[in-house]
């Protein structure tokens, strides 16, 4: 940790109380006047003290903006995210993170972007990502596994998402096959996983994560109003999204460890919990023609096992299902 992290960790965990200037310089071993300077310093990435003579200094508020040190304090992960950039504005982070991954960068960097103006969604479509609101992230990973396994990484991603705001907004969030995020029956998050090949090997993969977060209704652009929603919207309650963006980053590794570790059963079993698809009447469309059937569950790669009013049983690779 740096030492204004430090610092802002000490006046975080005072909960509003007063901490003295002489009580941090002598747990930061620094001097009072580079207190007042890492103080400014917090100050410049937006957030407010009250300082006041022989009583010292208390956090206000935090800033509403993603914030680096904000974000490591609410991390308890080891790898993923510890390496982090956040930007104002970008085209898109999951190009950023590819830039990074062709430069060599380790397994768990994060790109996140307060803004992306070329936000990308599955199928070549545009993804709304406006400033100060979503989380717009992309992730690295680099799983030493066979390119056939990858789409069991966008369900494992789907759940630990879903983890993370169901635990962290009390929103009841569910999946849609394969990884929309819904709340009452309209998509909040959006998933987009792409990987990089080379002879048939995987050499990595990039998971880019969209939540609309603080969105009001009427942020919504006329085409998403009746298909889109917020988690604000939902719950009727702002969300801090520096702490839900680590809420994600700690589900994410724990998830990914235990997907190593023991295969993608158990994986397959805790996205079959949340998914508002299995045992529901759905409509597959895909280039072949629409299915009509019950979902009834997924196959041991990850596919949608879809049952016919016939009896056949029909398995799912990609495509895109209507409930
Ligand atoms: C979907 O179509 O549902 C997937 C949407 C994925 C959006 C995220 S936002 C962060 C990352 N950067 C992008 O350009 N797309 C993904």
């Amino acid at each position: 940790m740096t030492k204004h992290e430090e610092l802002l960790h000490m006046l975080m965990n005072a909960n509003g109380r007063f901490v003295s200037g002489e009580e941090i310089s002598r747990n930061l071993s620094i001097s009072r006047t580079a207190v007042w300077k890492h103080v400014n310093k917090l100050r410049d990435l937006g957030y407010e003290f009250e300082a006041v003579s022989r009583k010292g200094y208390r956090l206000l508020t935090r800033p509403d903006s993603i914030d680096a040190a904000g974000l490591q304090l609410a991390l308890q992960t080891s790898v993923f995210g510890r390496k982090a950039l956040i930007l104002d504005s970008t085209l898109s982070t999951q190009g950023d993170v590819q830039q990074m991954a062709e430069q060599g960068q380790a397994e768990g960097a994060v790109v996140l972007a307060e803004e992306q103006t070329g936000g990308r969604g599955r199928f070549g479509r545009k993804w709304f990502s406006p400033p100060g609101k979503g989380i717009w992230m992309s992730i690295l990973l680099r799983p030493e596994q066979p390119l056939r396994n990858t789409p069991q990484l966008t369900l494992l991603t789907g759940v630990a998402v879903c983890r993370a705001v169901r635990a962290h907004t009390g929103a009841d969030a569910g999946i849609k096959w394969p990884n929309d995020l819904l709340i009452n029956g309209r998509k909040m998050c959006g998933i987009l996983l792409e990987s990089a090949v080379e002879d048939h090997e995987l050499r990595y993969c990039i998971a880019g994560i969209g939540v609309d977060v603080n969105f009001e209704l009427t942020d919504y652009p006329e085409d998403l109003t009746s298909i889109a929603t917020s988690i604000k919207v939902e719950t009727g309650q702002q969300v801090d999204r520096t702490k839900l963006t680590a809420a994600i980053l700690n589900e994410m590794e724990h998830l990914y460890l235990l997907y190593q570790r023991e295969g993608f059963g158990v994986i397959a079993s805790l996205w079959e919990a949340l998914s508002v698809s299995i045992h529901r009447e759905v409509k597959v469309s895909n280039p072949q023609g629409d299915i009509e059937g019950t979902a009834i569950g997924l196959d041991p790669s990850g596919a949608l096992i879809v049952e016919k009013s016939s009896g056949e049983r029909i398995t799912v690779v990609s495509g895109e299902i209507s409930l």
